[in-house]
C-alpha cells in the first residue's frame, strides 16, 4: 500500500458528493428496506432493480407484511429478479425477523447471518447502510477496487476484505461505501477500466506501480467463465417459475412449459423447485407455495 501522495478516501469521498447515484435504497436507513434492496443487488444490476425494488416495497411496506405473505405471493413479486429462491429465502428472513427478533431487522453481525439468504456480504451491507456501523460490505466489484486502486496486487478474498475494513473512514462507512461501488460500477470497471477519467487515479496503487499486469485479472477472468444461461438448470427453472406466476400448471403441460423433453431432467427440476420451496404438489398440478385458494 502506498503511503505518500494524494490520498484515496478524500479524493473518492469529494468525487461521490458530486456524482454519486442517487438510488432509491440509498435514500433510507430503514433496515428492512435495506435488507430487501440488498438480497436483490446480489446478483442483479442495480439499474434493474430500481424500479422492481420501489414496487417491492410499495407491495410489502413492512416486514410484517412480507411475513405475512405467501410464497406465491413473493414470488410472483419477484418477476424480473431471477434467482427465484431469492424472494423464498428474504421472506423466510422476514418470518425469522418477526419470529426471534420482535420484527425488528438485528443489528449483530451473527444474529444477521443466521437469517435465510443473508451471508457476510449482505450482513455488512446493513450494519453500515441501516445501522452506520464501521463496516465494509465486499463485493467482486468493491474486491477489485481494493485489489487495484488501494494493493496494487493481486489479493485473497479474505485480504481484500481486511484491507477493506481498514479503508472505511469511521463513522462513514455508508457513504464511503456507496463511493468504492460507483467507482466499481463507473470507472474501475472489471475489463476496460477508465483509468483516463477515473477520479482516483492519482491515489490509485496500480497506476502508481506502474500499471502492469492487471491486480484483478484472476477476478475479471473468473467472471468471464459462466456457462451459458440458455439450456441451463436456471434457465428452464425460469421457464417453470414463470408459467407458474401466471397460475398451476398440470403435470402433462410441464415438458412444453419447462422446455425439457427428458423426463428424468424434468423430474429433478421439479423436485429441485418443490425442495426450494418454489412449487408445490397438489394432486397432478404444480403451483407456486401457499398459491392454491388465494385469490
Ligand atoms: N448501494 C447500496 N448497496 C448497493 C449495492 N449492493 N450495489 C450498488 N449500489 C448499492
Amino acid at each position: 500500500m502506498s503511503t505518500s501522495g494524494p490520498h484515496l478516501q478524500p479524493l473518492l469521498l469529494d468525487w461521490y458528493r458530486t456524482e454519486g447515484r442517487m438510488l432509491a435504497w440509498r435514500r433510507t436507513r430503514d433496515p428492512y428496506r435495506i435488507l430487501v434492496s440488498e438480497v436483490m443487488l446480489q446478483q442483479t444490476q442495480a439499474a434493474r432493480v430500481e424500479p422492481l425494488y420501489e414496487a417491492f416495497v410499495r407491495r410489502f411496506p413492512t416486514v410484517d407484511a412480507l411475513a405475512a405473505a405467501s410464497a406465491a405471493e413473493v414470488v410472483t413479486a419477484w418477476r424480473g429478479l431471477g434467482y427465484n429462491r431469492r424472494a423464498v429465502n428474504l421472506r423466510r428472513a422476514a418470518e425469522a425477523v418477526v419470529q426471534r427478533h420482535g420484527g425488528a431487522v438485528p443489528s449483530d453481525f451473527q444474529a444477521l447471518v443466521a437469517l435465510p439468504g443473508v451471508g457476510g456480504y449482505t450482513a455488512r451491507a446493513l450494519r453500515a447502510f441501516a445501522f452506520g456501523q464501521d463496516a465494509a460490505p465486499v463485493d467482486t466489484n468493491v474486491a477489485r477496487v481494493v485489489a487495484r486502486a488501494v494493493a496494487g496486487a493481486p489479493l485473497t478474498r479474505r485480504d481484500a476484505q481486511s484491507l477493506a475494513d481498514r479503508m472505511v473512514p469511521p463513522g462513514r462507512a455508508a457513504v464511503w461505501s456507496h463511493a468504492v461501488m460507483d467507482l466499481g460500477a463507473g470507472h474501475c470497471l472489471a475489463r476496460s477500466p477508465r483509468c483516463a477519467t477515473c477520479p482516483v487515479a492519482a491515489a490509485c496503487a496500480w497506476r502508481r506501480a506502474g500499471a502492469g499486469p492487471d491486480p484483478a485479472a484472476r477476478v475479471a477472468g473468473r467472471a468471464r467463465v459462466q456457462g451459458r444461461f440458455a439450456g441451463s438448470d436456471r434457465f428452464h427453472r425460469g421457464r417453470v417459475v414463470d408459467a407458474l406466476r401466471a397460475g398451476p400448471v398440470g403435470s402433462a403441460d410441464l415438458p412444453t412449459v419447462a422446455g425439457l423433453a427428458d423426463p428424468g431432467r424434468l423430474a429433478a427440476l421439479v423436485a429441485g423447485l418443490v425442495a426450494d420451496g418454489l412449487a408445490e404438489w397438489c394432486g397432478d398440478t404444480l403451483s407456486l407455495p401457499g398459491a392454491v385458494g388465494e385469490v
